[in-house]
């Protein structure tokens, strides 16, 4: 097994491949019917963590960096979203490797105050034994028609180099992940 960490900027026409047929098969058009979060924009990541057995890619989590309003005060944090494993290597332990990894990176080289996830209910628990925990106040993101308040799924955060708030209002200053 191989963990990589690369620039999305920088990704080959392999890495590509691999992570749309990852994708395609973690997100088929039946279970992405099903998403509450479908009808929305989101950003692209600018970084990810790439899990591969030889030459599969068999998890993948991504990352952004985004200098967003924290009650009212500017702040640059990280971000993950698009965390999925393939459907037969699920319960293996693969994900929870990925985000510690993750985490890893917005330490030691990513220079985030915390960050940011959202997800929905079922996967609470499992995010919360990676050390995050719930953010109960409101988040406003970008799209297309303007700025609206995100409550399609719940927020979580991660403490990095500051306490992470768990209340309050954040501007994430552009689209969700
Ligand atoms: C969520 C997901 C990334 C977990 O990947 P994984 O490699 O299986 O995760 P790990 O093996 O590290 O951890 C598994 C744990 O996650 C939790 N979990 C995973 N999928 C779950 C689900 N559908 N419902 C409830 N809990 C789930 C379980 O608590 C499980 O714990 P267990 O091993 O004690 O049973 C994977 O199920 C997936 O790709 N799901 C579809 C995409 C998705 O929903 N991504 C998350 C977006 S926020």
């Amino acid at each position: 097994m191989n963990i990589e960490f690369i620039e999305m900027g920088n990704v080959s026409e392999t890495q590509t491949v691999a992570l749309n047929r990852l994708r395609a098969v973690v997100y088929p058009p039946e279970v992405l019917a099903t998403l509450p979060g479908i009808s929305f924009s989101w950003a692209s990541a600018q970084w990810s963590v790439f899990v591969w057995d030889q030459d599969d890619l068999i998890a993948r989590v991504g990352l952004v960096v985004r200098e967003i309003v924290d009650n009212g005060v500017a702040k640059k944090i990280g971000g993950i979203g698009g965390v999925m494993t393939h459907p037969n290597r699920q319960g293996q332990g693969l994900a929870s490797l990925a985000m510690r990894e993750a985490s890893r990176h917005f330490i030691e080289d990513l220079d985030g105050s915390y960050a940011l996830l959202f997800c929905r209910l079922h996967l609470v628990e499992f995010y919360k034994r990676l050390n995050w925990k719930s953010f109960h106040g409101q988040v406003f993101v970008e799209q297309p028609q303007g700025k609206i308040e995100f409550s399609a799924n719940g927020a979580m955060v991660l403490d990095v180099k500051e306490e992470a708030p768990v209340q309050g209002v954040l501007d994430l200053n552009g689209l969700p992940w």
